[in-house]
């Protein structure tokens, strides 16, 4: 997919230590795009670190009063709590933020873009001077129902999660390998503070903390982004989200019902046909997306598309992507060049 061509501008990757913040800078390096300065900037706990850059060392800056002064657009991978504190201060020092985090992603005049499906959206980050990137899931769901919608309208979808710990940061991270490392030496691992349960050899059927209406954050969140992207604010959405003892690479199990007849072999031509999706199917030779294959793609594989016998103009469908870069840098690093070509 083609970049707004972008004068030079200047970048700040703020939580460049986290597991976001260093997928972004794999993500840049693999990007064209001129910029004048690169500043990674993290919690002060992590100043004086060096991250290694296109072959450079560069330094990482403690976040902190000022430090966003001469940024022309700045991506945010921190904490939604952190963004919601630095939001005001970079727009006073006039840096256009590009958020990562859940922070302002529902919030009506803040832009929530998936590039390859609603990039003219983008023209609303004047309003606050942020524009959102959904979650991983919700960024892989809409990229892969945006082209059924175009040729078939939805109606209501579906949708099962498998989502690795590194969706819930570094410290996940860490748990797994440790209750991994303890149980293959039969050893019973302490509890771990990031999940709630074990994850090691266990599946949790809990991302985030659950609302009134028995939903996890993370089911209510990927319903409501994913109407916000395609735009699309009647259709309905039940999803359950399950964490997986997978470190990385996420997959969701998505059954759709179109508005219009469309059949398998149709729904597989629209995807092949959409930016951002590469189609993954031939189940004969077992031939089907899966998170190892989809490390470091910026698309979504999708396959396993079949209709459903058992209603009406159905599909069913099955998608798996690279979290931390399709589902988060992808995006980031994207929109940080559309917002920086449309600078005044
Ligand atoms: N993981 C995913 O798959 C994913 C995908 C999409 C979006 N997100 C969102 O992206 C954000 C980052 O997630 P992550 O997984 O990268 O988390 P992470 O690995 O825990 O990293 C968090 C980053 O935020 C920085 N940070 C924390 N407190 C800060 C503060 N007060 N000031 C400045 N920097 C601060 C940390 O710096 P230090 O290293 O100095 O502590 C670190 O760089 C979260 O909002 C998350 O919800 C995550």
């Amino acid at each position: 997919m083609t970049t707004t061509p972008a004068r030079s501008f200047s970048l700040a990757l703020v939580g460049a230590t986290g597991l976001v913040g260093r997928a972004v800078l794999d993500a840049l390096a693999d990007a064209d795009l001129e910029l004048s300065r690169l500043k990674l900037l993290a919690s002060p706990r992590s100043k004086g670190a060096r991250l290694e850059w296109n072959g450079e060392e560069l330094p990482v800056d403690g976040l902190e009063e000022g430090a966003l002064d001469g940024v022309d657009v700045a991506i945010f991978c921190v904490p939604p709590e952190v963004s919601r504190a630095w939001g005001p201060k970079a727009r006073a020092a006039a840096c256009v933020v590009v958020d990562g985090s859940s922070a302002f992603r529902l919030e009506p005049d803040v832009p929530l873009v998936v590039p390859e499906v609603n990039l003219a959206a983008i023209e609303g980050v004047r309003a606050r001077g942020v524009v959102a990137s959904p979650g991983p899931s919700a960024t892989t769901l809409a990229l892969a129902l945006a082209p059924l919608q175009r040729a078939a309208g939805l109606e209501r979808v579906v949708v099962a999660t498998y989502e690795p710990v590194s969706g819930a940061g570094q410290r996940a991270v860490a748990q797994l390998e440790r209750e991994a490392t303890d149980l293959m030496n039969a050893r019973e691992p302490e509890p771990g503070t990031a999940l709630p349960h074990r994850i090691a050899f266990n599946l949790v059927p809990q991302v985030g903390a659950f609302g009134a209406d028995g939903r996890t954050e993370e089911e209510a969140r990927l319903a409501d982004e994913a109407r916000k992207v395609l735009s699309a604010p009647g259709l309905r959405v039940a999803a359950t989200a399950v964490r997986v003892p997978l470190f990385f690479g996420h997959a969701a199990a998505v059954n759709v019902a179109t508005s219009r007849p469309l059949s398998a072999a149709a729904a597989r031509e629209a995807l092949r046909a959409a930016p951002g999706v590469k189609v993954v199917d031939d189940p004969a030779l077992s031939v089907y997306p899966m998170p190892m294959l989809a490390v470091n793609d910026d698309a979504v594989l999708v396959g396993r598309v079949r209709e459903d016998p058992s209603q009406p103009n159905g599909l069913d469908l099955f998608l798996a992507a690279d979290d931390l870069r399709r589902g988060a840098a992808t995006g980031l690093v994207r929109l940080a060049a559309e917002v920086a070509a449309r600078r005044q």
